[in-house]
């Protein structure tokens, strides 16, 4: 068979200097951080996985795109760009940029809560989604399938639906009350975890039956569409546009943070199927919250931005070389026997903190203590998502205990090398090696909400 070789699809023309610092100095920036990677000054990181979140990389195209930004407060040129590219992709009539994806969720979802205490069901709301559907006086209620809780069972799309317990939530609250269905793909809370196209046609057909409206929650559509063109049957010969098409065509809705999939820093969009009145409405709102619909929030450079970055991510090659680089990282800690959750999602490797470190309680942040030893071991920041961002009960005060302690490893689109891969996955084999002596972590001070992002820390000896 003849060889052929993958590396980056790129070649760099531009480079961002990034400072390493020594493990003595890092000791000192962790403790003066208070123990919370959040408050690390980016510069002294060395290699930055917190997110994938407006962190990626542009590519010369849109830097030129830049160039043709039209600045006019209505009716800008930027806006027909990128509303034009919006259409073909979707298919959907009508569009509204917005300034990132909590954007979006802020202007929509209210729209469709009639009075309050109605439902929004998803696979899993990310975490700002369930902020803005309970502001909107909804409640979120998640119906995943249960093989996403167990990381190491080899399911090709985790983040589906639970269609037994998306039916049953839908009778027991009666169809009347629920305000609609998202769909988030790729499942950003259950790992980066892919929904198939089955489960999604199913989802629709549920929701159709019971005249309900579905909305996708599509920051990372185009890698879900890579993993249905990787893993479900019927779709190895398709384009991804088509398939992402064919995504679409199950929503009534579909809401964007852009910083993802769009290849953009900020960004984010608003884009419906026919509901005129629907449209007009956010039409209206969007002008208070976010500008005039002709540009949301954005400025004109920005949106051609997005213009062509929506079309990049949708190019096969770069798809490959993204899942392939998350996946590359992912299989090097697995093969060092690193807890991770298996299949990898498509924008993070998830590794398993509680068998990581199952001395450390749930209430002692496991994944906090793993991610800080990371950090000291390589300048390499990860995030904690378990106990500790999930926060207390609102009620007794107690702290809760989340089904799954994760250091979530997040790699920014087209910005890191395979070697810096390598370095991430030493750093972390190390800690692993030494893991007996990774020590537990209290509060010195615990910020009231969203206490992840704020609070310190100090580790008990
Ligand atoms: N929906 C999903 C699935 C997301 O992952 C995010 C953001 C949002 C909505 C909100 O978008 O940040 O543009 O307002 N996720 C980031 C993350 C923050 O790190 O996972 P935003």
């Amino acid at each position: 068979m003849k060889k052929t070789y993958q590396a980056e699809p790129f070649r760099i023309k531009m480079v961002e200097p990034i400072k390493q610092t020594t493990r003595a100095e890092r000791i000192t920036l962790l403790k003066n951080a208070g123990y919370n990677p959040f408050s690390l000054k980016s510069d002294d990181v060395y290699i930055d996985l917190l997110t994938d979140s407006g962190t990626g990389a542009m590519s010369q195209n849109q830097w030129a795109a830049m160039m043709m930004g039209d600045e006019a407060y209505a009716g800008s040129r930027s806006f027909y760009r990128l509303e034009s590219v919006v259409k073909k992709i979707t298919g959907y009539a009508y569009f509204i940029p917005v300034h990132q994806g909590r954007g979006a969720e802020k202007v929509f979802l209210p729209q469709l809560v009639k009075h309050p205490g109605m439902y929004y069901i998803s696979n899993i709301h990310f975490d700002t989604t369930r902020a803005h559907v309970e502001l909107a006086g909804a409640r979120a209620i998640d119906s995943v399938i249960e093989a996403c809780y167990d990381l190491d069972q080899d399911h090709p799309f985790k983040g589906n639906f639970c269609l037994e317990t998306l039916e049953k939530v839908i009778l027991e609250k009666g169809p009347q009350e629920i305000a609609g269905i998202i769909m988030t793909i790729t499942n950003n809370s259950a790992g980066g975890q892919p929904v198939s196209m089955e489960n999604l046609r199913a989802v629709k057909k549920i929701a159709d039956h019971y005249g309900i409206m579905t909305i996708i929650d599509g920051a990372r559509y185009a890698e879900n569409a890579y993993f249905i063109k990787e893993r479900e049957q019927g779709y190895q010969d398709k384009d991804i546009i088509d398939i992402a098409r064919e995504q679409f065509s199950y929503a009534d809705v579909f809401l964007m943070s852009a910083k993802k999939d769009g290849l953009v820093n900020m960004g984010g969009l608003i884009a419906i199927k026919n509901r005129k009145d629907l449209y007009d409405l956010c039409r209206t709102y969007v002008v208070p919250y976010e500008g005039f619909p002709t540009y949301g929030g954005l400025n004109g450079r920005d949106m051609d931005a997005l213009a062509v970055g929506l079309e990049e991510a949708l190019d096969e090659h770069y798809l490959r070389y993204r899942i392939d680089q998350v996946r590359y990282l992912g299989d090097k800690l697995r093969a060092a026997g690193v807890p991770i959750q298996y299949p990898i999602g498509g924008h993070a490797v998830f590794v398993d903190c509680k068998r990581f470190a199952p001395h450390i309680p749930f209430d002692q942040f496991p994944a906090l203590s793993v991610t800080n030893a990371v950090y000291i071991e390589a300048g390499v920041r990860g995030v904690e998502i378990g106990s500790l961002l999930l926060g207390r009960d609102p009620d007794t005060k107690e702290n809760l205990e989340s089904r799954t302690e994760f250091m979530r490893l997040t790699i920014p689109r087209r910005v890191y090398t395979s070697s810096h891969m390598d370095v991430v996955a030493d750093a972390v084999i190390a800690v692993y090696q030494n893991r007996k002596e990774l020590k537990g972590y209290r509060f010195t001070y615990e910020s009231p909400i969203l206490r992840h992002f704020t609070s310190t820390f100090e580790p008990i000896l």
